[in-house]
């Protein structure tokens, strides 16, 4: 008997796929020897000193997290219980009570898992209800962040972009978001962004939130919120989780939540986040956490303790979390008062209208420019922002808003 050996690999088809653009940019500016640099690309919340903050709260709840003594163990397949139960209570505030039976909930790896496992836990339910239906379609904002299509499509769902932004007025495009959920299939999923829109920075108003709800309900849209910037936006997190309360709480639709805490914690490489699922009825609410629980189990086992004891902590502790609401304010802070001396520094050394910049919120600015003056920013200023020109306005201080002003107001001049 003759045996064929062949070099082929199982691997020969993979692609290959160009890095992650804003990784790309964070590797990029760290390469880059200027020490003029100024980095606007990925966000991440930095001090006057362009430092990395790790807030006062987190400070003090690690502290008393070694003083309990040091342990590695496996945390619960779920994750920490008080965290969970911590975070639905800080998300719904005063209506968590009515809703806590029919909640089903995840520790998750930050916001990315959180979303992640929102659509295999759909995907799962939906294939054992209706095997033979194909999936349905998952509406995402126009721009977006740049990683909800790569989330949903590698779970296997189609994705559909629908215009979020009038470039032209640089305004939300509320007529065209409006109709597009109208004209949604029944069931389709709808991504929302529950406040500080990355990158337009650019939020629904109440009034527009209730319209949306209203079609929602309606078509029986499923909301999944993207609830990454909770308190960092306005620096209130009451005020920034209204959208979400409102979808739940009044309007009763059943809704995902997904969480991260590396922003308004400063949490990032620790992977903080939960998913909160509102479910029809307890019945379904403790029969979907056991799907939750075995998905998890055969995705990652269990997630991550260090940073998750650090944010439960905060939130069971009433005076770290009264520390924890003024370190928002000081983030957000700091960053509205960015925006408005860029704001203000472009007014002064450009004749362009930048209202747009002042009318938005939250960590990015969406300036609207082209990508060759981004580019040409990049390599003869060596600034560095994505290539849509979201510029993460933590980056500026009071050192190098001045330059980022006047050398955006320079090359504007001179492609003119
Ligand atoms: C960003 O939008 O820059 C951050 O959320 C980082 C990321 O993961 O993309």
């Amino acid at each position: 008997m003759t045996t064929t050996t062949t070099s082929s690999s199982i691997f020969s088809s993979a692609p290959r796929i160009p890095p992650d653009a804003i990784f790309a940019l964070t590797a990029e500016y760290i390469a880059d020897p200027s020490p003029q640099k100024v980095n606007l690309g990925q966000g991440t919340y930095r001090d006057d000193k362009g430092q990395p903050w790790v807030l006062p709260s987190v400070r003090e709840s690690r502290r008393i997290i070694e003083e309990r003594g040091l342990l590695h163990e496996y945390l619960p397949i779920l994750g920490l219980k008080t965290f969970r139960e911590k975070t639905a209570e800080l998300v719904f505030g005063e209506g968590y009570g009515k809703i806590q039976d029919k909640l089903a909930t995840s520790q998750t790896l930050s916001g990315t898992g959180s979303l992640h496992l929102a659509g295999s836990i759909i995907k799962s339910c939906l294939l054992r209800s209706h095997p033979s239906h194909p999936l349905p379609t998952v509406y995402i904002p126009n721009p977006t962040w740049s990683n909800h299509h790569l989330v949903f499509s590698s779970l296997g769902f189609n994705t559909l972009s629908f215009p979020y932004y009038n470039p032209t007025t640089k305004s939300l495009n509320i007529p065209s978001y409006l109709s597009t959920l109208r004209a949604a299939a029944l069931g389709s999923i709808i991504i929302l962004h529950a406040c500080a829109h990355n990158p337009t920075g650019l939020d629904p108003s109440p009034e527009e939130w209730k319209e949306i709800g209203g079609i929602v309900k309606e078509r029986n849209l499923f909301p999944l919120f993207d609830a990454a910037y909770l308190g960092f936006n306005s620096g209130d997190y009451d005020k920034d989780a209204w959208p979400v309360r409102y979808f739940v709480s009044e309007l009763g639709v059943e809704s995902a939540v997904c969480l991260s805490f590396a922003k308004n914690m400063g949490l990032y490489g620790e992977r903080v986040g939960c998913l909160l699922l509102c479910t029809s009825t307890p019945e379904i609410a403790t029969n979907t956490q056991s799907v939750l629980e075995s998905l998890q189990r055969s995705e990652i086992s269990n997630p991550p303790a260090f940073g998750a004891k650090i944010a439960e902590t905060i939130l069971a502790n009433e005076k770290l979390r009264r520390l924890w609401f003024e370190d928002l304010r000081t983030m957000s802070g700091r960053i509205q008062e960015m925006r408005r001396v860029l704001f203000e520094g472009l007014g002064r050394y450009s004749s362009g209208n930048w209202d747009h910049l002042i009318r938005q919120s939250g960590m990015f600015g969406f300036l609207g420019l082209s990508r060759d003056i981004v580019r040409i920013l990049k390599d003869e200023y060596h600034i560095y922002m994505a290539e849509n020109s979201r510029v993460s306005i933590a980056g500026l201080n009071s050192g190098n808003v001045d330059y980022v002003a006047r050398s955006i107001a320079e090359v504007l001049a001179r492609e003119q």
